[in-house]
């Protein structure tokens, strides 16, 4: 069975949805751990509830690379085969990315390349474009900008503020998150440049 680890900064509605459908078989793996760099993080608290292996490793006072050890040494701990980054709100280091090639996905709210960063869904409302979404890429060492494995398409309304296109967008991150983990588990991808052919 292969192994998730999950890392997390924050509310984990994302991992969440992975948890249920793992729970549910629809994911044909295990959740190996859950790691945040908040230990007030309400998702690790809603792991150590379902019972998940649930750790915090708190950021402050490190560089990034003492840090990003930390991180590996406890992934390789637990056998972890895939990274699911779920709202964590760091970025890895080259060393770490390089440790996990292909293996490390990501979540945006936003159809990248359009609005990397923070608050993209701001960014989107404020920009007037008519259609946002949610993007799932494999992290390379650059910010919100590895091979894009899955994308979802939503309309931005005129009425919409950040809050309400993040609500829509948010429901289709929970779709897409799973069905990019199962594809990458299974193998059944290719890279060609830098496209992902899905098979
Ligand atoms: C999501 O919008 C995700 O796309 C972004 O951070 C947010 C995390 O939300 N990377 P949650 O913690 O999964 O609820």
């Amino acid at each position: 069975m292969k192994r998730l680890g999950v890392l997390l900064s924050g509310r984990g509605s994302n991992f969440q949805a992975i948890a249920r459908n793992v729970a549910q078989g629809r994911i044909e793996a295990e959740i190996g751990v859950v790691i945040s760099n908040r230990p007030e993080a309400p998702g690790l608290a809603l792991a150590r509830e379902l019972g998940l292996t649930a750790v915090a490793i708190p950021s402050r006072g490190l560089d990034r690379e003492s840090y990003d050890r930390l991180l590996l040494e406890e992934l390789a701990k637990h056998n972890v085969d895939l990274i699911c980054l779920a709202g964590y709100m760091r970025l890895l280091s080259a060393t770490f990315v390089r440790a996990y090639p292909l293996r490390i996905l990501n979540i945006h709210p936003s159809l990248l390349p359009a609005f990397p960063g923070l608050d993209a869904q701001h960014q989107a409302v404020s920009h007037g474009v008519k259609f946002s979404g949610c993007t799932v890429h494999f992290v390379d060492e650059q910010l919100d900008a590895g091979p894009i494995i899955l994308q979802a398409v939503v309309p931005v309304l005129d009425a919409d503020t950040p809050d309400t296109l993040s609500a829509r967008i948010l429901a289709e991150e929970h779709r897409i998150y799973s069905e990019a983990v199962s594809i990458v588990l299974a193998g059944k991808f290719r890279l060609d440049g830098r496209r992902i052919v899905t098979s």
